[in-house]
């Protein structure tokens, strides 16, 4: 029996599928490498001794995806395709609806008839949009994400209720803070496709010289030093997150569950912070310069991590200095692999 990971190849997918790897799972990897590249795959293998059976099609090919499954006993899904860059689903929202639902409801039309009752997907706190309470559980009341992204996870995390329900399959929505960092042995981690548009990839390149000077979007949230506050994850932990929600949605004895689960550190981190975190880790400058806040932003979101802790056996345990430094690390790596 298999684990059919979709989006194996990308930033969270190739980090979960090592860590599936590790803990024994037989993995079959589906990406159409929009957002990454092959090369992903090679580091997973130095990493694990194992090369991944890797399909590289998109999942809106219903016919592809039926071969796959008629060719593989798979057990389980956990899904990580799709579009994900916020600023470009607002240009983009058809694009995204359809990339994201379409291949979503695809994967589920093959499911509901076939013998997989296991299903996890990469969600997002984006579903909170600015809560009124600071930390975030999982029953914060869900407000209208402010991007179409947004709204694609949110509106995922509904077809899986209905799904889980109707066709008596186990479900876990997994809403991920902020995940940064990449593998230890820096031969896996998020590939820079363009500018990049969340903070940590955007420091690094300014550290790197890539980018000339960082923006930091607003000097004037109601925090602290007056930057934005997020709830910075390693990408490891949240790779190991996975592991442990599948081990409990295969275990479960009942035909129908739904898991929610909130996947951060339960700590908030000021952008101001992790710039400077980022210096004092590495050794290096990073210039920057304050700018207007961007739109959409919200001033804070950190999660409360007991309902993970407490059913999943899981926390966080890789602190924003460590992740920070092997965001470094991964930088000189893909200089050297450039050079
Ligand atoms: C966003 C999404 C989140 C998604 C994540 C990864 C929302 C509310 N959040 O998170 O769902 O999973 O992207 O794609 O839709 N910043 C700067 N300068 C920069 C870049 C960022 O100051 O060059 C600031 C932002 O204003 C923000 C913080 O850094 O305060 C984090 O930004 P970012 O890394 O883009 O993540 P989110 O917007 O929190």
């Amino acid at each position: 029996m298999a684990i059919l990971v979709t989006g194996g190849l990308g930033y969270i997918g190739s980090h979960t599928v090592v860590e599936l790897i590790q803990s024994n799972f037989e993995v079959i990897i589906v990406d159409d490498l929009s957002n990454t590249e092959k090369y992903i795959l090679d580091g997973i293998q130095k990493i694990t001794g194992v090369r991944p059976v890797f399909y590289p099609f998109d999942l809106k090919r219903r016919e592809l995806l039926t071969q796959v499954l008629e060719a593989h006993k798979i057990e389980a899904c956990i899904h990580f395709a799709a579009y994900k860059a916020v600023g470009e689903s607002q240009e983009k929202p058809i694009d995204y609806y359809e990339n994201n639902l379409f291949s979503l409801i695809n994967l589920l039309q093959e499911f509901k008839s076939r013998n997989i009752s296991n299903f996890i997907f990469s969600s997002s706190c984006t579903v909170y949009g600015q809560a009124d309470e600071m930390p975030i559980w999982e029953e914060t009341p869900l407000k209208q994400p402010e991007s179409s992204y947004g709204r694609t996870k949110r509106m995922g995390e509904d077809i899986l209720k209905d799904f889980a329900i109707a066709h008596h399959k186990k479900v876990s929505l997994l809403r991920y803070f902020n995940p940064i960092g990449a593998h230890p042995s820096a031969l896996i981690g998020e590939l820079p496709l363009g500018v990049p548009n969340n903070l940590v990839p955007y420091i690094c390149q300014t550290a790197a010289g890539i980018r000339a000077c960082l923006s930091i979007f607003g000097q004037d949230y109601p925090t602290a030093d007056g930057t934005a506050i997020r709830d910075y994850i390693y990408v490891v932990d949240l790779a190991k997150a996975h592991v442990a929600a599948l081990k409990k949605v295969i275990h479960h004895k009942t035909d129908s569950l739904i898991d929610i689960y909130n996947l951060g550190t339960g700590k908030g981190s000021s952008v101001l912070e992790v710039v400077k975190g980022f210096e004092a880790a590495n050794q290096v400058r990073v210039k920057y310069e304050f700018k207007p806040r961007r739109t959409g932003d919200i001033t804070i979101a950190y999660a409360d991590v007991s309902k993970a802790e407490r059913e999943l056996n899981w926390k966080a345990s890789t602190s924003l200095e460590e992740a920070l430094k092997t965001t470094w690390q991964w930088q000189k790596h893909l200089e050297s692999r450039n050079s």
